[in-house]
């Protein structure tokens, strides 16, 4: 068992800034200590100082190889959690999929088949709950007992993974009785798809046009409905990836009201707008994803969202294609791009950015990325603080250093970067996943199968 101090670094954490030394014997955090202060024979020691040392992220939400829109997420779990831990994130929630007329266990049995032996990092599952019934009702009770504590339904996609009202009210009596937590995808998607017919008829087949007929308005209402089922069914909720203001309008209102009513969204939102979609030569299709990219003027609210809790994390929604060969199956008709961006391993460095630029402090950081995912999905404190007892998952980044973002040097498993040329301040130097260094610097030292399933808890914030 390693014994590793890293000594006099800034240990930031959602509820603390100090400087510090961690003690990590084996796996796990033994001390967080006044420099020098506690005697620790190491076998390994770190020079922190002038460093942050942080909490590995915690990404909540990532689709390494989901099938979509006839392929492929291009991440496999080896390739997309390698990725995460260069960026500074040590656990992934990745979502099984329940076939139509398939069990949950059939598609969650499939899921940690692709995952087992691959993973750099730990990683859980929440499962994609496609076809509710009494079979599925019951088998939602017995995954929650055995730490599959989260269910994401769909109010979007109409024949792919469509849940309709009275199938997602049944859904949610259930886990109102169980504890479970529903992940709600929340757009009208039957609304939605004849908009498409009518854009394509009139000849609209560009990628921006995916972005005006997945209307804001129709995500803010889907929140809102998806937010009275919840109230009816006396069951807590959690909408992903939300992008839209008036979406985000329903949730404060449902949280003013003090209902467990939980948000998510996604740096894409924050950092990227529906002038991104409407690149030109078809390279706008880079940037589809659903919900979609908003105008500009949407990301005040959401910043706003996450300073008051309103958003309570950031999650990446990972679903890379590639450009070439993948989101080239849409070429003349946008609904054909297959949905979804890379970013698992920019996550920690765009908050990071977001702190530089005066939008979050450092706690908060940590907090959207790391702490409330973790309590949110049942990992708490093992995963998402540094404390004695938690998992040794810890980042030694540096504030200062620069990068730019580009397809040419990150590690995710696809051939474009959203944030090409972009430049972000803060990099991440050290990764520790349970004790073990897995990047050092500009080496990769993990391996493919060191990643362990994580079996979760309910929801730690349920009233
Ligand atoms: O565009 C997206 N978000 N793709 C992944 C599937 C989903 O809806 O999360
Ligand atoms: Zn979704
Ligand atoms: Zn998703």
């Amino acid at each position: 068992m390693t014994r590793l101090a890293i000594r006099g670094g800034t240990v930031i954490t959602a509820a603390d800034e100090v400087v510090a030394d961690v003690l990590v014997d084996g796996e796990r955090v033994v001390a967080v200590a006044t420099p020098g202060s506690v005697p620790f024979a190491a076998d390994t020691e770190i020079d922190a100082t002038g460093r942050y040392v942080i909490p590995g992220g915690v990404d909540a939400h990532t689709h390494m190889e989901l099938p979509f829109g006839g392929t492929f997420a291009s991440d496999t779990f080896e390739t997309g959690t390698r990725a995460a831990a260069w960026g500074g994130t040590t656990t992934i929630i990745d979502f099984g999929v329940q076939q139509m007329g398939g069990s949950l266990r059939a598609g969650l049995d499939a899921w940690q088949e692709k995952a087992a032996g691959q993973c750099a990092i730990d990683y859980g599952f929440h499962m994609i709950v496609a076809d509710v019934n009494d079979g599925t009702l019951k088998e939602m009770e017995a995954l929650t007992g055995e730490g599959v504590t989260s269910f994401k339904m769909f109010m979007a996609y109409p024949g792919v993974f469509y849940s309709d009202d009275g199938q997602i009210l049944r859904a949610m009596q259930k886990a109102g009785d169980t504890g479970a937590l529903i992940m709600m995808h929340a757009e009208n998607g039957i609304a939605i798809d004849v908009l498409i017919a009518q854009s394509l008829a009139r000849g609209r087949t560009d990628p921006r046009y995916h972005g005006e007929v997945r209307h804001a308005l129709l995500e803010a209402e889907a929140t809102h409905r998806a937010i009275q089922l919840a109230r009816v069914a006396g069951a807590p909720l959690y909408i992903v990836h939300l992008s839209a203001q008036e979406a985000l309008a329903e949730v404060a209102k449902a949280r003013e009201m003090g209902l467990n009513a939980f948000a998510e969204t996604c740096p894409q939102y924050l950092f990227l707008t529906v002038e991104d979609l409407a690149r030109p030569d078809f390279e706008g299709a880079k940037y589809v994803c659903s919900t979609p990219l908003r105008p500009l003027e949407h990301q005040a609210a959401l910043w706003r969202g996450l300073r008051n809790d309103d958003l309570s994390v950031i999650s990446t929604d990972h679903c890379p294609f590639c450009f070439k060969g993948q989101k080239e199956l849409g070429l003349g008709d946008f609904s054909k791009i297959p949905n979804g961006l890379p970013g698992v391993e920019t996550r920690m460095d765009l908050l990071h950015q977001a702190v530089v630029d005066g939008h979050i402090s450092r706690r908060r950081w940590i907090e959207i990325a790391c702490a409330t995912p973790a309590r949110m999905f049942g990992l708490y404190p093992r995963k998402g603080t540094i404390a004695p007892g938690s998992d040794a998952d810890i980042v030694i980044y540096d504030p200062a250093a620069t990068q730019v973002h580009s397809a040419a040097t990150h590690h995710m498993n696809v051939d474009y970067s959203c944030y090409e040329g972009r430049t972000t301040t803060g990099k991440v130097r050290t990764v520790l996943s349970r004790g073990r260094i897995v990047v050092d610097g500009d080496g990769y030292l993990g391996s493919a199968g060191h990643g362990r399933y994580l079996t979760r808890d309910t929801c730690q914030y349920l009233r």
